[in-house]
């Protein structure tokens, strides 16, 4: 693609004249929590995000999105850290780029929320970390649990966070794919960076500062994995009744609450951190990361204690540190059972609908199981009189 000089020159100012806008706005932006935050940065903004702000559609998004992004180089003085050498390649990555936070966005979803000033009638956003090959898990979430619906007469609104896989011309066909499904569905947020276990606290940082630019008002998310059965409408009714009037301007986090663990220094883990990632033994409260709720509020906090807080590969963890640093804590939800559910004999079906009628979450289940069970449950003449659930 050519670019003239002239257009280059011209979209250079209005992209100065945006930035000093948007950074003489967030000077002004307030948070309620007095901890720490006095290392918090002015989120930086990227030329992409700017082009697709709502009050400007000076450049042309098509432009906006072959404009070179600063690259983010690899740490070469990591390779002087002590045992560094003898590290799994997957550590010495997120070692090499744990510095980078910011990463050119292949596919948003500007309107999703119906811009930041309307965003505060999305109630309940399902925010869902799925890599690049996942389209069957995608799309039975799309016509079951997460489908975009009102439920009660509130908005329930939907996103896949994605980084790219494979590489040369599998990369290439999977990112199309994702075009695709973006086109037609509205419900991409892709970066350019590889979709890896380790990567996925950046996937979260990056999402966070999204929320912030492009749906601030959004009263509760679910952040979750798409292998996660939700029951999305129970989720609803437990967030409207919350106590003390909780409508996501004060703090919520609950899920499946882990305490007094600490990093795995097995080498043959997939969770396994070296002392070179993580001096600390011990690691804060946190929610497993399949599934947890929480309140548009504390999200707004969380990322602002991200700033000064360096990354951590594993991100339920990472989470539950932004969360101690903000003075915030994490509770557990009976519904939410990222561990599965306990079932009364070897004699009922361990999938019985009435089971999953009650609960809020579980994790790990397979496309065709999604399905079924968001159908079963939805039967209206489903009877649940105790025979199956003692
Ligand atoms: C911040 O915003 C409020 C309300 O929009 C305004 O009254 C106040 O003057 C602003 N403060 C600064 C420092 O811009
Ligand atoms: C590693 O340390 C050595 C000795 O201090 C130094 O000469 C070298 O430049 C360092 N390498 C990197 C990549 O920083
Ligand atoms: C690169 O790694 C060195 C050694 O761990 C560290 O001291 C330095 O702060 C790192 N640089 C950046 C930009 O993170
Ligand atoms: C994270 O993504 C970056 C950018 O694509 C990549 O260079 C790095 O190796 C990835 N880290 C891990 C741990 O996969």
């Amino acid at each position: 693609m050519r670019i003239s000089l002239r257009s280059i020159c011209a979209a250079a100012l209005v992209l100065a004249t945006l930035c000093l806008v948007v950074i003489l706005n967030k000077d002004n932006s307030s948070y309620d929590v007095t901890s720490d935050i006095s290392q918090r940065q002015l989120p930086s903004v990227q030329k992409q995000d700017v082009t697709h702000s709502p009050d400007d559609d000076v450049l042309d998004p098509a432009l906006a999105q072959n404009l070179p992004q600063p690259a983010c180089d690899r740490n070469d003085s990591m390779v002087n850290v002590t045992g560094f050498a003898s590290l799994p390649q997957h550590i010495k990555n997120f070692l090499f780029y744990r510095h980078c936070r910011h990463f050119p966005k292949l596919l948003d979803v500007p309107d999703k929320c119906g811009g930041p000033q309307g965003s505060s009638n999305v109630f309940l956003l399902l925010v869902i970390k799925s890599s690049p090959p996942n389209y069957d898990r995608r799309e039975v979430l799309r016509k079951t649990w997460a489908e975009e619906r009102q439920h009660r007469g509130r908005w329930i609104r939907r996103i896949f966070i994605s980084g790219v896989s494979d590489t040369g011309f599998e990369r290439q066909r999977l990112n199309k794919m994702l075009q695709l499904e973006n086109q037609q569905y509205n419900d991409v947020l892709q970066w350019d960076f590889e979709d890896t276990f380790f990567n996925l606290t950046l996937k979260q940082v990056l999402f966070m500062e999204w929320m912030e630019q492009r749906c601030p008002g959004a009263h509760f998310m679910l952040n979750g994995d798409d292998d996660i059965f939700a029951n999305t409408d129970n989720m609803v009714e437990y967030l409207r009744d919350l106590p003390d009037d909780n409508d996501g301007n004060k703090h919520l986090y609950v899920g499946h609450l882990i305490r007094w663990v600490g990093p795995i220094r097995e080498k043959w883990s997939k969770y396994y951190v070296p002392v070179q990632v993580q001096e600390s033994e011990s690691y804060p409260p946190y929610c497993g990361g399949g599934g947890f709720i929480l309140s548009g509020y504390t999200l707004r906090i969380i990322y602002q204690m991200s700033h000064s807080i360096p990354l951590l590969p594993i991100d339920d963890v990472y989470m539950g540190m932004c969360l101690e640093k903000a003075g915030l804590e994490p509770v557990s939800h009976f519904g939410v059972r990222t561990a599965g559910l306990p079932v009364p004999s070897s004699k009922v079906d361990p999938y019985h609908p009435c089971y999953y009628r009650e609960i809020l979450l579980v994790h790990r289940f397979l496309p065709h199981q999604i399905y079924l069970m968001w159908n079963r449950i939805n039967e209206p003449n489903l009877k649940c009189d105790g025979s199956q659930v003692s």
